[in-house]
């Protein structure tokens, strides 16, 4: 979501931890020397090679179609920074638009209008496409991981413009906002939301979405899903709708996605929470005693707080109560609740089974999740997923699955089945950074003492770990990070490179070696504090099990004129300068780590970015200190590790959106010569007020750009093929 300088940035930047944990751990030990452990850790049986060979694994097989391998120089000439309404590409490159908000998804549906007469979303794409994965389909339409020119794209739609009430591109007037809402405008906000697959195929080098396939889903905030792991079946998931707890309805605000190394789609739920009202005697009604008082608390919904669109105004049927979890009946049986705990998760889809419900993998933790990296998985080792919790001061998580992997899994009969096999039990665990570079992963269990006896909150058992685990990684003593976003697992050694995208409440006293940063940062003269540009981070772990790792700042966003010795740590310069990052994606085809902005900073010299890196890996920069002056005169030194300076060879701007837009979502064709990305809400600080302006539209995209009907910006996936057919980034 939206930098949070952003004016109707309302609901995404969640800020409830109020845990007393470090921001920064003080380290008392002797400095370890980090090189050396870096090289016990990594040395010859390391994962440099065994990673080479996993780049080399996922190379095309089709005949002529060979990817050209993991690449080590970027072939391209830097895009220079835009704010104009459209998207600018590496020259050699072209684009197509495929597939935009509306879009319809069966041959019944008619043409997209663009007016705000639409309806049918259920049987349309939805908005804010985010997240994205490819899954391919052979020439006869059966799911296949060599073909190129046929696939199936799973697709998030995480939110819609804007976030005050009223989705208002897709009402004729712009809707009203006020409550109560109208029933039939929301409707189409429910529709809007949650999950597509459509289905893409190439003819003659042109991508078109197909309308009429059997593949193509849509899954809403009002689809049935399953609850699987310790939540399924928990006093945490009964409700009016699902008395046994094991249904429940909808996926909310999908951010980032990963692909298992069975084959599914997962997606992570992200900024669910102010979807939810319940009224201010809520607290006092359901009792001191009440755990989910603290749940509530600690998850950003206040009693008497107002929701994002107002849906629990629009009616007294089920469909629009259920957005109202007070605990308004006898009991959890009779109302809603509980409803906001069937909320925060890792949801898993099989895009090739159009019938087959979707899972929320409870065992992966509750919060607001945004991408899903699996590490390399290993026969008979656990298999090991990194996510993030995208709010200011949350944390950085892991989950080792308690099932062994088996390599026949990865071609299984039933997705969805070994999904369970491997997903529904684990261990969590949250992230401590050390000031020395080091770093462990605290256990989120009953063995943990500190969970055991924590004072904050009575934990009993696994289900409740699953669903307040924001409140168990308090209780660990987890480091508060600058927002983390998308992972991605470098296939060149198996690290862990995480986005921090920015923190506007990290301070110059609670800066720390991993979150280093908090300056003052102008945007057409106006103030911006904090860690305004954002940092990728990354960390080396000898084995994805361990529950130690060393780690380093890869790089550090900043303007390319901000000073060196406190901002522009990385020495970005015209050709890669950039302002929070946010998606992150590692090709399998060419091993390029695609760098996505969501930026509200920078947006003054340029839109947001897609850029491509070539990183090394951790240790081969060095220690850099900061010094912050502090608010009573004093200073404060930080230190911390930078990678590498990047140069034009290993970091560069690859693609400029359209104005108003962030860049999301990611995939290729297996080799390499096709990429995917989408272009999110252009024109998102268009006023409502305008709607019946286009004049005063912010974006035009993708209408501006020949694709559809209508002037009303919309959210579009692209396609990116190099003119003279070769691998992309070459
Ligand atoms: Fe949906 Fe954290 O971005
Ligand atoms: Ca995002
Ligand atoms: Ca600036």
């Amino acid at each position: 979501m939206q930098h949070d300088i952003r004016p109707d940035a309302l609901f995404n930047n969640e800020d409830s931890n109020t845990s007393a944990n470090p921001h920064f751990e003080q380290v008392l030990g002797a400095r370890l020397n980090r090189r050396n452990i870096l090289r016990g850790a990594m040395g010859a049986a390391g994962l440099g090679l065994a990673g080479g060979s996993a780049v080399a694994a996922n190379h095309g097989k089709q005949a002529g179609h060979k990817a050209g391998g993991a690449l080590s120089t970027l072939g391209f000439k830097p895009v220079a920074k835009s704010v104009a309404d459209q998207i600018s590409l590496a020259e050699g490159y072209q684009y197509q638009i495929i597939y935009a908000l509306g879009d319809p998804l069966d041959a019944r549906t008619p043409a997209f209008k663009n007016d705000g007469s639409d309806a049918d979303f259920e049987r349309r794409a939805g908005d804010h496409h985010d997240g994205m994965e490819w899954f391919g389909l052979s020439a006869n339409g059966r799911p296949s991981e060599q073909y190129n020119a046929r696939g199936l794209l799973a697709v998030n739609h995480e939110a819609t413009t804007d976030e005050k009430l009223t989705s208002f591109f897709l009402h004729a007037d712009g809707g009203k906002a006020s409550l109560p809402r109208r029933a039939d405008e929301v409707e189409k906000e429910l529709a809007i939301h949650g999950l597509s697959v459509v289905e893409i195929e190439a003819r003659n080098g042109q991508w078109a979405y197909q309308p009429a396939s059997r593949f193509n889903r849509r899954v809403t905030a009002m689809t049935e899903v399953e609850l699987h792991g310790p939540l399924r079946g928990s006093e945490h998931a009964i409700t009016r709708y699902s008395p046994d707890g094991t249904l429940a309805r909808g996926t909310l605000n999908n951010c980032g996605t990963g692909k298992t190394p069975w084959g599914s789609f997962v997606s992570g739920e992200e900024n669910w929470n102010g979807y939810f009202f319940r009224d201010a005697k809520d607290d006092e009604r359901r009792g001191k005693d009440d755990r989910q008082v603290a749940g509530l608390n600690r998850y950003g919904r206040k009693a008497g707080a107002a929701s994002r669109h107002g849906w629990e105004s629009a009616g007294e049927i089920d469909r629009y109560q259920r957005w109202n979890n007070g605990a308004l009946g006898m009991s959890a049986r009779d109302d809603y609740r509980n409803e906001m705990n069937s909320f925060g998760y890792v949801v898993e889809m099989d895009p090739y089974e159009p019938e087959l419900k979707v899972r929320k993998r409870s065992a992966l933790g509750r919060f607001a999740h945004e991408s899903v990296s699996f590490a390399k998985p290993v026969a008979g080792q656990p298999v090991v997923v990194y996510m993030g919790d995208d709010a200011r001061n949350e944390y950085l998580y892991k989950f080792v699955s308690a099932t062994k992997w088996d390599p026949k899994d990865a071609r299984p009969a039933n997705r969805l089945a070994t999904g369970d096999k491997y997903l529904n039990r684990g261990k969590l665990y949250a992230a401590r950074f050390g000031g020395d570079g080091s770093g462990e992963w605290l256990e989120l269990s009953l063995d943990n003492p500190a969970l055991a006896q924590y004072k904050g909150f009575a934990f009993k058992n696994e289900a409740d770990i699953a669903v307040f685990t924001r409140i168990a990684a308090d209780a660990a003593g987890a480091t508060k990070m600058d927002r983390p976003e998308w992972g991605g697992v470098n296939p060149r050694n198996g690290e862990l490179y995480i986005t921090l995208t920015n923190n506007s409440t990290r301070t110059p006293e609670r800066t720390d070696a991993a979150n280093p940063r908090s300056y003052t940062d102008l945007k057409n003269g106006k103030e911006q504090k904090g860690n305004v540009n954002g940092h990728i981070l990354r960390l080396a772990e000898a084995k994805p099990t361990d529950r130690g790792f060393q780690w380093d700042i890869y790089l550090f966003g900043a303007e390319a004129a901000a000073d060196s010795s406190s901002i522009n740590l990385s020495n970005l310069t015209d050709a890669s300068d950039m302002s929070s990052p946010d998606g992150l994606v590692f090709s399998p085809s060419t091993g390029i780590c695609w760098i996505q902005t969501d930026d509200g900073a920078y947006t003054d010299q340029s839109n947001c970015m897609l850029l491509a890196a070539i990183p090394g890996q951790v240790g081969d920069g060095g220690k850099k200190t900061v010094t912050h002056q502090l608010a009573d005169g004093s200073s404060r030194q930080v230190e911390t590790f930078v990678g590498k300076t990047p140069t034009e060879a290993t970091l560069k701007r690859f693609l400029v959106g359209p104005k108003d837009c962030e860049i999301t979502g990611w995939c290729e064709t297996p080799d390499g010569r096709a990429m995917f990305i989408n272009i999110q809400h252009p024109g998102e600080t268009t006023k409502m007020a305008d709607v019946g302006n286009p004049a005063k539209y912010t974006s035009q995209w993708p209408a501006n750009a020949g694709y559809g009907a209508g002037k009303r910006p919309r959210s579009a996936t692209i396609v990116i093929t190099k003119k003279d057919g070769g691998v992309i980034g070459s």
